[in-house]
């Protein structure tokens, strides 16, 4: 320590002495001695432990000269005025059994403490004042008196400093006083940590939100982009319309690539949200293991592995939308944790008890009927009844056949267009094949097989390849009946000059397998040299 320093203390603490003499305190250890802990407790605020580590060590220190049985940290949040517990050290760890969370400052000793800037003793007696949990837990466990002592900066109180004693029911004055010095040095470390942690969160965020963005950038070309002309459809970007400028939660159910994920963000789009970040989680596709983590985030250490601290997407939300894609994924056990999420709008990460306080919309997918699913219990009801206020239901392809021309055409141009190509033909067949074919994989699996037949089209007209054939042949063929079956495939088998497969054969001009088309050619009596 530097002699100014030294010299400080010293007069510091002789100052302490010559102000406050109470002869009935049981008198304190002599100031070499107290000085010795004052410059121990330094040493180990400048150590880099987190706080969970350096308030038991400044506890067992500051013991030497207060006695104590147990200590904590409490913290204003400045964005919440609200006060939450810190660090706390209970030396057999038989104390207390607290919920992680904050309370108003009202409700704690400490707030008078901070409101006052002065040290604030409060005994037993009036502990029943305090109606909230840690009262209750404090005169379960005997202690008779907690001595609160604001932990002030030069940017006002930002803490307190709480030490409990179950020895008596009072603080001396020299003790408090000399806490007081003890606080001095904690507030200023404490101030330091806060501040470093603040603009790591915020670094940190600003990484993640940076990567939302650019897949957001990528997704920008298809928002403007909800094709659909069917009742149906009309009828879904209506909903979409309401609900999306409210804060309500909305619950997305349809099949697998029936464009759900496009519906979230056109509400996300429609909604004052729309400046700050959509954020996706994909509940299937992250193991539950560490679906939790990657929902609330975690501390460094919460586990095995955490090797880092991580923000989660409740928090990378905060104040956008949290898109739940597949929610019903999501575990038994997680959905108590994300319906308090949910609905109080508060989480504590994993390995932490600070509590954060988020203002989230949330829109949720998927494609299971989560009502069975509740009915059978296997989603809790409720999270089912909290998700299920504003539902969406994204109809199927084939309920709306009349959008799959559109659909083929838009998809036609955009790949032919991302290619450099030109395409300015569909054959009619082709279209009404499309048309009648059941799409059970939805615009997803149009969109593909688009795109795969732009790529391998080689004219202008469009050329339909279709490895899933068997679906495609045969039954939607015969929907046109027999002679509009032959009509087509005769048409087909003029244009590739009587080729039946190969790139241009006439199974790919008719989105047939060359097989499929061999056999019906062969119900059909079309034999293969009937030019
Ligand atoms: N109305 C539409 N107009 C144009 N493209 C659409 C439309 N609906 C969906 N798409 C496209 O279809 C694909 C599938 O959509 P999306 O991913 O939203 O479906 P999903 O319902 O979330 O599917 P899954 O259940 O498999 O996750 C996307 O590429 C999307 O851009
Ligand atoms: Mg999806």
């Amino acid at each position: 320590m530097a002699d100014a320093d030294h010299r400080l203390l010293s007069y510091l603490l002789v100052h302490t002495k010559a102000n406050h003499t109470h002869p009935a305190q049981p008198s304190l250890p002599d100031e070499g001695h107290r000085l010795r802990v004052l410059f121990e407790i330094t040493n180990v605020l400048v150590s880099k432990l987190s706080w969970d580590e350096l308030l038991p060590a400044i506890s067992v220190v500051l013991a030497r000269v207060i006695p104590h049985d147990g200590a904590a940290i409490t913290v204003l949040d400045k964005n919440t005025g609200r006060l939450r517990l810190h660090a706390l050290h209970v030396p057999d760890n038989v104390w207390f059994d607290l919920e992680p969370q904050t309370h108003a400052p009202d409700d704690l000793p400490s707030g008078q403490a901070l409101a006052s800037g002065e040290p604030v003793v409060t005994t037993a007696a009036r502990f029943g004042l305090y109606p909230v949990e840690v009262s209750r837990q404090l005169m379960d466990r005997g202690v008779k008196a907690i001595c609160s002592i604001p932990l002030i900066t030069a940017n006002g109180a930002i803490g307190t400093l709480e030490l409990g004693r179950r020895s008596r029911a009072d603080f001396g004055a020299e003790e408090i006083e000399f806490a007081v010095q003890v606080a001095r040095q904690i507030a200023i470390a404490l101030e330091n940590s806060l501040a470093f942690q603040e603009l790591a969160e915020i670094k940190e965020k600003l990484r993640i939100e940076k990567l939302y963005l650019e897949d957001d950038i990528r997704f920008e070309q298809n928002l403007g982009n909800m094709v659909g002309q069917s009742p149906a459809f009309q009828a879904l970007l209506e909903s979409v319309r309401i609900v999306a400028p409210t804060d309500a939660t909305v619950l997305i159910q349809g099949e697998t690539g029936t464009g759900k994920e496009l519906v979230a963000r056109a509400i996300h789009e429609g909604s004052p949200r729309r400046e700050r970040s959509f954020v996706k989680v994909n509940c299937a596709a992250i193991p539950a293991t560490l679906l939790e983590s990657e929902l609330f985030g975690h501390e460094k250490g919460a586990f095995t592995g955490a090797l880092t601290q991580k923000i989660g997407r409740f928090e990378l939300a905060d104040r956008g939308t949290l898109f739940l894609d597949e929610v019903g994924e999501i575990p038994l056990e997680l959905q108590p944790k994300l319906l308090r999420a949910i609905q109080e709008q508060e989480f504590e990460r994993l390995g932490s008890n600070r509590t954060i306080r988020v203002n989230v919309r949330i829109v949720a997918a998927t494609n299971r009927d989560l009502k069975a699913m509740m009915e059978e219990g296997r989603f809790r009801s409720d999270l089912y009844y909290r998700l299920n206020v504003f539902p969406i239901r994204v109809p199927p392809l084939r309920e709306r056949k009349q959008d799959i021309p559109l659909l083929v055409r838009y998809f036609t141009q955009k790949y032919a267009q991302r290619l450099g190509r030109r395409i300015d033909s569909i054959p009619a067949g082709v279209m009404e094949a499309l048309t009648h074919y059941s799409w059970p994989g939805n615009i997803r699996e149009l969109q593909n097989l688009i795109e795969r037949s732009v790529i391998l089209s080689r004219g202008r007209v469009l050329e339909v390849t279709a490895p899933d054939a068997p679906r495609l042949g045969a039954r939607q063929l015969a929907a046109f009946g027999q002679d509009a079956e032959r009509e087509q495939i005769l048409r087909a088998l003029r244009q590739s000059g009587g080729v039946v497969g190969g790139p241009r054969g006439a199974a790919a001009l008719l989105g047939l397998k060359r097989t499929t088309l061999q056999s019906r050619m062969k119900k059909l009596g079309i034999r293969r040299e009937y030019r």
